[in-house]
């Protein structure tokens, strides 16, 4: 099967393959980054791994729209059913579950998670996808940890990463997650979307060139890579 994923800046992504469009985090208003609108977009699923407003970003707009499932913490799914979503799937870290396209893991991050009215949104967590056997990895907003080492035996062939530092693990740290994710492909995000955290991901990239074994990829925002 065939999987393709689009990067929109910050941490929006896209997973698509023959059986379902799956959006995650998907901060389109207020990204500077994004190359398209959340009008532009569709998606079946909208995965959320925390309730900060760039990754909750555009999702009540979203799945009122799309009609798409939103998979997130129980915190979040309970915020959401309060504004007025009713397809909705709540899971918790370390708890995935198997729908007809493919499984959706929500792993730990080391984060905070207020929603947007300053309620609770549960802890911050990141994604493991598995769909037709490919793997991806969405950290979401994360510090560095060990245990990534341990999400690293899902084999992942695609891990996305922030390395904007400030609020998440920047590019030193970066490199040592890569190191114990040991993904067969990496993308930086979470990068150049705010002034407090500007990078540059194609030294970041060169670093993982030298450092580890993964492949970087840096994409453009809207740029669509595909996975065999
Ligand atoms: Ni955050
Ligand atoms: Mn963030």
């Amino acid at each position: 099967m065939t999987t393709k994923v689009t990067w929109y800046g910050h941490s929006a992504v896209q997973v698509s393959t023959e059986m379902v469009s799956i959006l995650i985090d998907p901060f389109f208003s207020g990204n500077s980054m994004a190359p398209v609108t959340a009008a532009d977009v569709g998606a079946d699923v909208i995965v959320v791994t925390h309730g900060h407003s760039d990754h909750l970003g555009d999702t009540v707009l979203l799945a009122r729209r799309t009609g798409a499932l939103v998979v997130s913490n129980f915190e979040i799914v309970t915020y959401l059913q309060k504004q007025g979503l009713e397809k909705l799937h709540p899971l918790h870290i370390g708890g995935g579950k198997s729908f007809s396209w493919g499984r959706v893991k929500l792993t730990m991050a080391m984060h905070g998670s207020s929603l947007p009215d300053g309620g609770y949104g549960g802890v911050a967590a990141g994604v493991l996808l598995n769909l037709g056997g490919t793997t991806i990895y969405h950290a979401g907003d994360t510090g560095l940890f060990y245990d990534m080492k341990l999400i690293g035996d899902a084999r992942i062939d695609l891990a996305m990463i922030p390395i904007g530092d400030n609020f998440t693990m920047g590019p030193d740290d970066a490199v040592k997650a890569v190191s114990l994710l040991r993904p067969k492909m990496v993308a930086p995000m979470h990068y150049n979307t705010f002034d407090v955290i500007e990078q540059d991901p194609n030294e970041w990239a060169a670093a993982v060139e030298r450092e580890t074994s993964a492949k970087p990829k840096v994409l453009e925002p809207g740029q669509t890579i595909i996975l065999e």
